[in-house]
């Protein structure tokens, strides 16, 4: 993990090296905000991790790495306001610390930056990191739209819910990976090798984002614990309780329950129908299908190889 470490401060010294500091300051203020709460900066660390396995000019990564992060920042300020949180990495989120308004618009504005961020590549590779980027984009669209729609659905298929997780989450893990591939000069093949492993990877670390939103340790996630299951999302846990126990199930789904109330109930539910245990196992299946993945992406650099494994498992099992 010493070479994950050492990306994500070549994205902070790039990050700082940034000035967002501009009129109207309704309009930036949220946006250095946001981005200096921190997070996890995983996708950034992918892409440099993607140029690195194929002993790519990790300078050359820095500019379109920090568009992804960036653009993943615009999603969670956006996705704040359709998921009505009120915490983002332990801290208000942005249309509670300003307004809605405030929040749609600086997130706007912060796609656009991404855009600009992105853009900063070699014009020989320019033609596809920009699709790459702009397809992910809309499937991100696409996915979030999903996980909206089922909110209101009594149930939703399994595979229904893998397809949403796979548009809303896992294509950004794997264009940051395929982006970095294309930055370090991989062949077309070999990055999309490392998009399939980016993709499961990030099925791991959604499924995984879905228990700690219900099991999380609230001082360590930085979310509101139970968040999911207030909005009723349709997460894998739901989509489990429903065939684990369905009696049980409907039950709860028509119980007036609201608040913490209604939170321990459905806690209580996915641990005894055996629902938290069936995603975990799910969780670590995905993650054994982005190791298995990872060899036939392997680049010229081994140690990045290596890496890239352990950090998958992390992502699988992290507790932040
Ligand atoms: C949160 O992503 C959104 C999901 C897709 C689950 P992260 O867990 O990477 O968020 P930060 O950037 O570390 O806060
Ligand atoms: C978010 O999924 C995916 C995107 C932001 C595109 P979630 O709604 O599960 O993410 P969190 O839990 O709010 O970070
Ligand atoms: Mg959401
Ligand atoms: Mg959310
Ligand atoms: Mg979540």
């Amino acid at each position: 993990m010493q070479d994950f470490k050492r990306y994500q401060r070549l994205l902070e010294n790039t990050l700082a090296r940034q000035d967002f500091d501009h009129e109207p300051q309704e309009l930036y203020q949220p946006i250095s905000y946001i981005l200096a709460l921190g997070g996890k900066r995983l996708r950034p660390a992918l892409t440099l991790a993607g140029c690195d396995l194929f002993n790519g000019e990790l300078e050359e990564a820095l500019l379109p790495a920090l568009g992804i992060e960036v653009f993943h920042n615009f999603s969670l300020v956006h996705d704040d306001i359709m998921d009505e949180a009120p915490v983002r990495r332990g801290k208000k989120t942005v249309h509670e610390k300003w307004n809605t308004n405030i929040a749609i618009l600086a997130g706007d504005a912060m796609l656009v930056k991404a855009y600009q961020y992105v853009a900063k590549v070699d014009k020989a590779i320019l033609p596809k990191v920009l699709k790459c980027f702009s397809s992910t984009a809309l499937e991100i669209c696409e996915g979030q739209q999903l996980d909206m729609s089922f909110e209101r659905m009594e149930s939703v298929a399994e595979d229904d819910y893998i397809e949403m997780i796979r548009l809303k989450t896992a294509v950004l893990l794997g264009a940051a990976l395929k982006i970095g591939a294309l930055v370090g000069r991989a062949t077309e093949a070999k990055a999309h090798s490392l998009y399939h492993f980016g993709i499961n990877a990030g099925l791991a670390f959604q499924v995984q984002d879905d228990l700690l939103d219900a099991f999380g340790d609230p001082s360590k996630f930085g979310k509101k614990v139970g968040g999911d299951i207030l909005q009723d999302k349709k997460t894998l846990l739901r989509i489990y309780a429903r065939e684990l126990d369905p009696k049980g199930t409907e039950a709860l789904t028509q119980s007036a329950l609201s608040g913490d109330a209604k939170v321990q109930a459905w806690q209580k539910l996915f641990v005894e129908s055996g629902a938290r245990s069936k995603a975990i196992e799910k969780r670590d299946f995905f993650l054994g299908e982005a190791h298995d993945a990872l060899k036939n992406a392997a680049g010229s650099n081994q140690a990045v190889a290596e890496q890239l494994k352990e950090f998958a498992t992390w992502l699988a099992h992290r507790d932040r």
